[in-house]
């Protein structure tokens, strides 16, 4: 029993740069560097290297990229033999800027992650035994995912959704298949019509969601942390405070976390402060796949937090 993920690889292009462009601006960046990323990839290493088994399905193209991209998730420890080849479209990249002061701004382009289909559901579905936890973003067609869902859902698998990128609206009845939803401040404005900008506005988002059918909902709000909405209780937990590099990938930190807690058996609460620590290392790393921690690291981040009186 393990993570599974069902999603997108892409290779990340990024560029640094002192600020972010204007629309219609040219400015010089700085640096230049391929680095594996994507959603979907970025959650399964990030629950690899907390130690989970973990599979990965989803597809890349026949090109270098393909390649360099299951040989970064192998490396990670991800199983990749349910990531298929696929002959007619290029690998998924994302163009990022990223700024001195850690904004970015990312583009794109899904490539072989728009190919996933119902035979990709079909290879998920022979495996769903083998799964605990299937972690879904938005990089793939949104059939696929919800088909996916609906599968892991039926089998009694826990199915985490993070709604990136922003949708303006879900299907009523995705909502009813889904055990957590994590919508970043953005995608939460846009599924429930209104600005979420601060803890209060969150946590009305959150209880707007889980009205819809989504039995936990968790709104996450980058370095002002996380509020919770789930059956039983409703909390806010801080970010930890750390020097921020990158935050590219924090949400996906996050996730994969936050899966191989409850996988462990932690309440939500200790599983919430585990993934936030998870997430705070991420920033304080550049790039997407290379900022994930290592089990040992994210138990001795939380053990000096806990010292200096900083646990989430
Ligand atoms: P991304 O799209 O970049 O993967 P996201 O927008 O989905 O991320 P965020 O809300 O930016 O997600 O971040 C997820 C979590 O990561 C936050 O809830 C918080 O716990 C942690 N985090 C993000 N930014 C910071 C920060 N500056 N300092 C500490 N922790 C942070
Ligand atoms: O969540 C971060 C990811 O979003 C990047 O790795 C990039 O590939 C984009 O998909």
């Amino acid at each position: 029993m393990g993570v599974w993920v069902f999603g997108s690889l892409n290779m990340d292009l990024v560029g640094r740069v002192a600020r972010l462009p204007l629309p219609g601006e040219t400015i010089l960046g700085e640096t230049f560097e391929t680095i594996p990323g994507g959603k979907g990839a970025n959650q399964a290493v990030a629950a690899a290297r907390l130690g989970a088994v973990t599979s990965m399905v989803g597809r890349v193209g026949q090109d270098s990229f393909g390649q360099l991209l299951l040989q970064a998730m192998a490396a990670a420890g991800v199983r990749v033999d349910t990531v298929t080849l696929d002959a007619t479209h290029h690998s998924g990249v994302a163009l990022i800027a990223v700024a001195h002061s850690g904004e970015n701004q990312i583009i794109v382009v899904p490539g072989a992650n728009g190919a996933v289909d119902e035979a990709d559901v079909n290879r998920f579905s022979q495996r769903l035994p083998e799964a605990q936890t299937l972690l879904l973003q938005f990089e793939i067609p949104f059939d696929a995912v919800q088909a996916a869902a609906r599968v892991a859902h039926q089998a009694g698998v826990r199915v985490i959704v993070d709604p990136a990128p922003a949708r303006p609206n879900l299907p009523e009845e995705f909502y009813y298949v889904i055990d957590i939803l994590t919508p970043n401040q953005t995608e939460a404005a846009q599924l429930v019509g209104f600005e979420v900008d601060n803890v209060e506005t969150a946590f009305r988002a959150a209880k707007r969601l889980q009205q819809r059918g989504a039995p936990i909902v968790i709104v996450k709000l980058g370095q002002a942390g996380v509020v919770v909405v789930a059956p039983d209780e409703s909390f806010a937990c801080p970010a930890f405070p750390v020097d921020v590099v990158d935050t590219v990938a924090a949400g996906d930190a996050f996730n994969g976390g936050l899966a191989v807690a409850l996988d462990e058996g932690q309440s939500l609460k200790q599983a919430v402060t585990w993934a936030s620590a998870v997430a705070a290392i991420a920033v304080t790393r550049p790039g997407a796949q290379p900022s994930m921690p290592h089990r040992h690291e994210v138990e001795a981040f939380l053990s000096h937090a806990n010292r200096v009186g900083r646990a989430g």
